[in-house]
């Protein structure tokens, strides 16, 4: 029996048309367009409408990576979304949601929480099912509506974050140049306070109280993440790269998640990466989690600059605190 391999067919994503612009922010807290660009590279980001939901947007990055993948819905037969603002904490699944709204029933489908690193996690465990022989064509999505976590009233978060979705169908393929070649995702609970939502949880059960604390906010030691953001991901890129012997300039494009302008700049020439190898949406959609990353994808994709057989970089972190990178031949069809 020849040997399968696990490979990124399509990509597809869904930004929420309602723009939220750091002039915007300056009436809501005090902060300034100014230092946002400076400290962030943000301009504006998205943010849903009060009844469009995370599975909404998931569901609408899925309709596009599968017709892009030219697969039937039926022959998908894992969903796998992650996300750390699920419709519902904790159950059902936001990916049995999903799965419904596509109207795909009985199908494997589940949520991962990696926080921002979700989507490069769930690659990772699509890689593993279809090499496995388990599974044939595995739905990946990243979907957050993290607007729903955000206290507007906090200066240090509300400027970073923003809503939607991106998704991406793997299948199984005998062609080893068409093959992701590589996915290292780790982390490192000591950290596990820098990023917390506290409530509703376990420790924090939802109460009055605890949303009279704000507990449902998310909360970030930012500066310090910051400082280990950008030592983790350089040495992560620089660890899959040698394990594969791969240089940077061999890297067609460099896709990093889009937490901070000043993170991307610093990995970047520490790596060596030139302008041009560097995909950037940061800008536009701020910091969108685990959806960061297939957006980003997407973007590329549509404005026609990803080609087939490309090799792409991804490169992630988040709370946990997790991170991950990934090696990644586009084995679909270039846009146009
Ligand atoms: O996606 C998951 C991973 N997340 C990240 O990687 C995010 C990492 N962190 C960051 O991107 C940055 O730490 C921030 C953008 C959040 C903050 O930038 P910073 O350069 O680390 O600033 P800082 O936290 O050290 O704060 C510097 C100053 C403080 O004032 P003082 O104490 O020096 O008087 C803050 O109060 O900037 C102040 N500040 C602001 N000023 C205007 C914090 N937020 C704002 C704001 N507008 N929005």
């Amino acid at each position: 029996m020849s040997q399968v391999y696990a490979a990124f067919k399509s990509i597809g994503a869904y930004a929420p048309k309602n723009v939220l612009t750091n002039q915007d922010l300056e009436k809501m807290v005090d902060t300034s367009n100014e230092w946002i660009i400076k400290r962030t590279g943000i301009k504006e980001r998205r943010i849903a409408d009060k009844d469009e939901v995370t599975s909404d947007m998931g569901a609408k990055a899925s309709e596009l990576a599968i017709k892009r993948a030219q697969i039937k819905k039926e022959e998908i037969d894992l969903i796998l979304c992650a996300t750390v603002t699920p419709d519902y904490f904790n159950m059902p699944s936001t990916a049995c949601i999903i799965a419904n709204k596509l109207g795909i029933a009985n199908v494997q489908a589940f949520d991962i929480s990696a926080a921002c690193s979700g989507f490069v996690y769930a690659l990772s465990i699509a890689k593993a099912f279809v090499e496995s022989g388990m599974k044939k064509n595995v739905l990946v999505i990243g979907a957050e509506k993290f607007s729903s976590i955000v206290d507007y009233t906090d200066r240090t978060t509300c400027i970073l974050f923003g809503d939607g979705a991106g998704a991406a169908i793997i299948s199984a393929t005998s062609d080893k140049e068409e093959a992701i070649i590589d996915i290292n995702a780790s982390a490192n609970g000591a950290y596990w306070d820098y990023l917390i939502t506290p409530s509703p949880g376990s420790v924090n059960p939802a109460s009055k109280e605890a949303i009279e604390q704000g507990l449902q906010y998310v909360k970030m030691r930012g500066n310090e993440t910051f400082k280990l953001a950008v030592k983790t991901l350089t040495q992560d890129v620089k660890d899959i790269l040698e394990k594969n012997s791969i240089k940077a300039n061999e890297i067609d494009h460099f896709i990093p998640h889009q937490a901070n302008y000043r993170i991307i700049k610093a990995v970047g020439d520490a790596l060596g990466m030139s302008e041009e190898q560097v995909v950037l949406t940061i800008h536009k959609y701020g910091n969108t989690s685990a959806a960061s990353i297939p957006m980003a994808i997407n973007e590329l994709y549509e404005s026609g600059g990803l080609k087939y057989k490309e090799l792409m970089l991804l490169d992630t972190f988040g709370g946990g605190l997790t991170w991950a990178s990934a090696l990644i031949p586009f084995a679909g069809k270039a846009n146009g």
